[in-house]
């Protein structure tokens, strides 16, 4: 199929999967199409891939493990090197194919290919201080160490709303400690998944240690083949907390490693001393970053009594600037949601609220004349608890504030959540920013900031939103065993 998407280097729109280094079709020859999320046009056909097709990556993976895996750590880092430099040079065909796929404007698709590269090049650096420790023992004649092996062949699957950074996030660390993958790309965004293997290949990342399968009808039978695999030894999967469960059921069977980045529900408390403006700024990349399809998105906003109407003046007029339209448009702040499913769950959320007594002071409606996927930038005062969107991941343009008296009673609120991946609040009281920030049950804390995504950064949640760490000079350790060796002497 032609690419419609005027790339400056047509060579990175791939429509095959790729295994063992080679660009495949599915062994039953299906294939699946794949729309832009804006204006319904299909832009490709892509193999829709079974439990043959990634029986076959995997055992790729397998056979590359044995030499990758002892391949120098200086040798894998300079191809990690390679890979972010091939990224950042195709920036702008590669945000291109991000926002074809999945609708984000150009601007904030180039912002996640740089995203995107940064995790190469951080693990590049990482992957040369993967080390290990002497360790005395009460036994004088015994001298231990320890080595970080790669832990094998990992499974990655990965979400649609980061169709790039998932993907270099977790084969990052894994290429850098010396595994090999197998991506498990999302049926809704597999185009940047493929570009990205295009440029793998170019970096010299060999055959076999990075695999892209493609598929959509047979996602749950390629999900279970690659979390029972006895060969697959990990699996990193991001994503909702309910396929999380399902994967973690599934991995049992071969006991396998496994990091889990499933959802968030995260707060936004603004206390009574917080810097207003700071605060609405915080909010605006907090709650609309990719339209709130993330899963660090602020999902409720708890907001002081005493500065609700500041704060709340304040957002409003920032969401009334968006504009929402197509993200190949310049002027374009707010693309479409992934599908319709998504714009219906954000409907839902505002009729609730609104049968509840919220009020509706910004947007709240689907945007027909742009199409069925569009829906407006939307604020909610008078929110309460009882609101279904406090409850429920709202993964969409949807900022609803609830007014709170004290901390206690705002800890209170939010750590009831079975949740615990991302929160953040805004207050100019240092010894309130410790007391929350350790009080919060979450395993990432914004204070006075609305962002926490950071290669350096570990990233991951508590409770039910998963366990490991991605980015971080940690997320390397998901990808490696410890050994100890005793020797006596
Ligand atoms: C995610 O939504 O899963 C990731 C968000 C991020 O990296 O900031």
């Amino acid at each position: 199929m032609e690419s419609i998407m005027k790339l400056s280097d047509e060579s990175l729109f791939k429509c095959k999967g790729y295994i063992d280094g080679r660009w495949e079709d599915a062994k039953s020859g299906e294939t699946f199409e794949v729309s832009d999320p804006a204006t319904g046009t299909v832009v490709a056909a892509c193999p829709d891939m079974n439990n043959l097709d990634v029986v076959l990556a995997i055992e790729a993976a397998k056979r590359a493990q044995v030499l990758f895996g002892k391949s120098s750590a200086y040798s894998r880092s300079k191809m990690l090197q390679d890979w972010a430099g091939l990224m950042l040079a195709n920036k702008e065909d590669l945000a291109r194919i991000v926002t074809v796929e999945n609708g984000k404007p150009l601007a904030e698709a180039r912002g996640e290919i740089a995203y995107a590269a940064a995790f190469l090049t951080w693990f590049a650096e990482e992957a040369i201080r993967i080390q290990g420790e002497t360790v005395r023992t009460n036994v004088d004649s015994h001298r231990v160490v320890t080595v970080r092996e790669p832990v094998g062949v990992c499974g990655l699957i990965t979400p649609w709303n980061f169709p790039a950074a998932m993907i270099t996030r977790k084969a990052g660390p894994a290429i850098a400690a010396g595994c090999t993958t197998v991506v498990k790309a999302p049926g809704e965004t597999p185009l940047t998944a493929l570009a990205l293997a295009e440029l793998a290949e170019r970096a010299g990342i060999p055959g076999g240690v990075f695999n892209v399968v493609t598929t959509l009808k047979y996602t749950p039978e390629v999900g279970r083949t690659i979390t029972t695999s006895p060969i697959v030894r990990k699996i990193s999967f991001t994503g909702s907390t309910t396929v999380g469960r399902l994967l973690c059921e599934q991995s049992s069977s071969t006991i396998k490693k496994m990091s889990l980045e499933l959802g968030g529900l995260a707060p936004f408390i603004v206390f009574d001393d917080a810097d207003i403006e700071a605060a609405v700024a915080g909010a605006v990349v907090s709650k609309f970053r990719a339209s709130g399809q993330t899963c660090v998105c602020a999902n409720t906003m708890f907001v002081h009594r005493s500065v609700y109407d500041r704060f709340a003046k304040g957002l409003i007029e920032v969401v009334k600037t968006f504009k929402v339209g197509n993200g190949l448009h310049s002027d374009t702040t707010h693309g479409p949601l992934i599908h319709q499913k998504a714009v219906s769950k954000v409907s839902e959320h505002v009729q609730d609220a609104l049968e509840k007594g919220a009020t509706v002071v910004v947007g709240g409606n689907v945007l027909p004349e742009l199409g069925p996927t569009f829906f407006e930038p939307t604020v909610i005062l008078n929110a309460t608890l009882d609101m279904k969107f406090t409850q429920e991941e709202i993964f969409g343009p949807l900022a609803g504030i609830v007014s709170f008296e004290t901390e206690e009673e705002v800890l209170a609120a939010v750590n009831r959540s079975e949740y615990g991946l991302a929160a953040y609040f805004y207050s100019r009281d240092i010894s309130r920013c410790w007391r929350v920030a350790e009080r919060l049950d979450v395993g990432m804390v914004g204070v006075n900031s609305g962002i926490v995504s950071n290669p350096a950064s570990p990233f991951g949640g508590v409770k039910q939103s998963g366990y490991g760490r991605e980015g971080s000079k940690q997320g390397i350790d998901e990808y490696t065993t410890v050994k100890s060796i005793t020797f006596t002497v």
